[in-house]
């Protein structure tokens, strides 16, 4: 039986990647790994070990040793660190913040491209983050970089927090979307960058079937190509 595709989805944050990725999987019968809850995971554990955001040697070595594992509940995937549920634990701010520290480690880096590359290398797989086609599954037989305009993303990020109960303010966050899209570019390690043969989609006045629509016309013309 053939093997089926690799299905990388880079971009910037609040493109809408983990919804579409999630859909688009369904849409396939594919598995889905959010590799940014991975890293999430190695910074929930670190703040929870009292581990230093500047200690890298401890941070690699707590990435090696912890179990991250994705379990599909129903419609939806729990994220488990040793076990343990923590879909919801790793989307704090403070395990953000420290998420972005964590994830510029080139150490903590290699070891999740490591086991991200085991887990997907089976097929049948949508992989999303910021380097699943150029550095992770550089031959994904499918490649997307999904985008949106700073703006739409600063307003996507706005109303959910808004819808949070939390006091924010439309240009601030903006600014900060800003502001992480040139930390996230710029960063030595695997800066987030489109890979040459990524297909690009701007995300802006577009709705979410319609991204996803266009995403799985692209795994299946590929898929068929590949027969
Ligand atoms: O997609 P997200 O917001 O859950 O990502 C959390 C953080 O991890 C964010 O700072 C970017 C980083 N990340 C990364 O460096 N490489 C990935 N493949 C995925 C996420």
């Amino acid at each position: 039986m053939k093997r089926q595709p690799i299905v990388a989805i880079d971009g910037p944050s609040g493109a809408g990647k983990s919804t579409i990725s999630k859909l688009l999987a369904r849409r396939l019968g594919f598995a889905h790994i959010d590799t940014g809850a991975m890293y999430r995971c190695v910074a929930l554990a670190a703040l929870r070990r009292g581990i230093d955001a500047e200690d890298e040697v401890s941070l690699a070595e707590l990435s090696l040793a912890l179990r991250i594992e994705f379990r599909p509940v129903g419609d939806e995937q729990q994220v488990l660190l040793d076990g343990e549920d923590v879909s919801g634990a790793i989307r704090t701010p403070e395990v953000s913040l420290l998420t972005s520290r964590v994830s510029s480690v080139s150490e903590v880096r290699e070891n999740l491209v490591e086991l991200q590359r085991r887990m997907g290398e089976v097929g049948g797989v949508v992989l999303e983050g910021r380097d699943i086609g150029t550095v992770v599954f550089p031959q994904a037989q499918a490649k997307f970089f999904l985008t949106a305009s700073a703006r739409e993303r600063g307003r996507r990020r706005y109303l959910e927090l808004k819808g949070k109960g939390l006091d924010v303010d439309l240009e601030t966050t903006i600014a900060e979307v800003e502001a992480r899209d040139a930390a996230d570019s710029t960063r030595q390690h695997s800066p987030l960058a489109q890979a040459p043969d990524a297909v690009l989609i701007d995300s802006t006045g577009l709705s979410i079937d319609q991204v996803v629509a266009r995403m799985e016309a692209v795994v299946v013309a590929r898929r068929k190509m590949q027969e």
